[in-house]
């Protein structure tokens, strides 16, 4: 199935299926006609996958990037405009990006930037790739001072979104794409008894869909768009502490499954939803395989300060939250009110 994101003259389409990536050629011939050379960019673990198997039917080359996250540098970006540049690329070919996020949204840069913007399209390979990273717009790379802090906003022509590349993906890979699947379904107001016969290309689909209306009504963020950082308060908070512990203890996705879960405890100790909406954010979360508890090894005070730092905060403590009338950003939470939820469900409420 294909999902539109409808951004006017960029419109562009999300192809979900299995053998995704093969209509590459096609793509390339109908939205970059002048193209004569791609390149491919990911990072040697991916270039050796049995699905590796790209063909753009034109002069193609690869260019590798570091491994994971360690792509998302300054240094690997300058390392790829390089490469782009010694290959002569010009500006009416194309920059494929095929990996997780983290190639994606560095692919996404560099084809943002080099020669002032060149053709780009997204072969997602990771669940959170698939149902976020790879759609939308941002790109990017890190700083020392943070996550993400050096970007631009720049659509792909496309996205391939290929089923068949998610076999080779471990499973800690899938359940990090699963806790964004759940934020997308809780957002979309889904039941967690659907999800016993749902198939995994219906559940990106859903995500999909989501991501897409709510990118095409607010393209940088000013309001819509902000509904995605449903669970996100508290995920980051956790992602920031763990991440000083040992980079390898949290996965972002595991964070927003529990996140998730607060959000609507504290949507309930605020009075905006009962008891039923607990149980079927709990219920969703344990459908999809998701643990949902805050570990002890959390200390509530470091988590306030970091979501009171979050780059989306302006020092108050703002989360998503459901409520009468659905989803809404609400800022200045009640710092008492925040903490008293935090203890409870640290302890297992
Ligand atoms: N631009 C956005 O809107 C957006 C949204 C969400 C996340 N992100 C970014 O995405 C990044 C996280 O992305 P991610 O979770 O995909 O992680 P990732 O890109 O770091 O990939 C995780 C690991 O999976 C491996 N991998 C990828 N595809 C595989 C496959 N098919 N088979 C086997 N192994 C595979 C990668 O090599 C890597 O080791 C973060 O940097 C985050 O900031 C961006």
């Amino acid at each position: 199935m294909k999902v539109g994101v409808d951004l006017g003259e960029r419109r562009y389409d999300v192809v979900i299926e299995a053998g995704a990536r093969r209509r590459l050629k096609t793509l390339i011939e109908a939205h970059a006609p002048g193209a004569k050379s791609v390149a491919l960019v990911t990072s040697a673990s991916l270039a050796a996958q049995p699905w590796f198997d790209l063909d753009s039917g034109l002069d193609q080359f690869v260019a590798l990037v570091p491994e994971g996250e360690s792509a998302k540098t300054v240094g690997a970006l300058g390392e790829l405009v390089e490469t782009l540049a010694a290959a002569r690329l010009s500006r009416d070919d194309v920059v494929v990006g095929v990996g997780g996020g983290a190639v994606t949204d560095l692919a996404g840069f560099a084809a943002a930037s080099y020669l002032r913007g060149v053709g780009l399209i997204n072969v997602p390979t990771t669940l959170v790739g698939q149902v976020d990273a790879a759609i939308g717009g941002k790109t990017g790379v890190n700083l020392a001072a943070g996550k993400n802090l050096l970007g631009a906003f720049y659509q792909p022509l496309g996205v391939l979104c290929d089923a068949e590349v998610l076999a080779t993906l471990s499973d800690r890979e899938r359940r990090s794409g699963l806790g964004e699947v759940a934020k997308c379904w809780l957002l979309e107001g889904r039941r967690a008894e659907d999800l016993a016969t749902v198939a995994l290309e219906s559940l990106i689909a859903v995500s999909v869909e989501l991501k897409a209306r709510l990118v095409a009504g607010d393209e940088r963020e000013g309001g819509a768009r902000a509904l995605l950082n449903y669970g996100h308060t508290l995920a980051h908070a956790m992602e920031k502490v763990a991440l000083a512990r040992d980079p390898d203890e949290l996965r972002h996705g595991e964070a927003v499954a529990v996140g998730l879960a607060f959000a609507a405890r504290l949507a309930r100790d605020l009075a905006r939803v009962g008891d039923e909406v607990v149980d079927e954010h709990d219920a969703v979360l344990d459908a999809l395989g998701l643990a949902r508890r805050l570990s002890d090894s959390y200390d509530i005070d470091e988590l306030i300060e970091a979501m009171r730092h979050d780059k989306k905060a302006r020092h108050d403590l703002r989360f998503v939250l459901a409520g009468p009338g659905g989803f809404s950003l609400v800022g200045d939470v009640d710092e008492t009110v925040v903490r008293t939820a935090l203890a409870r469900f640290k302890g297992g409420q």
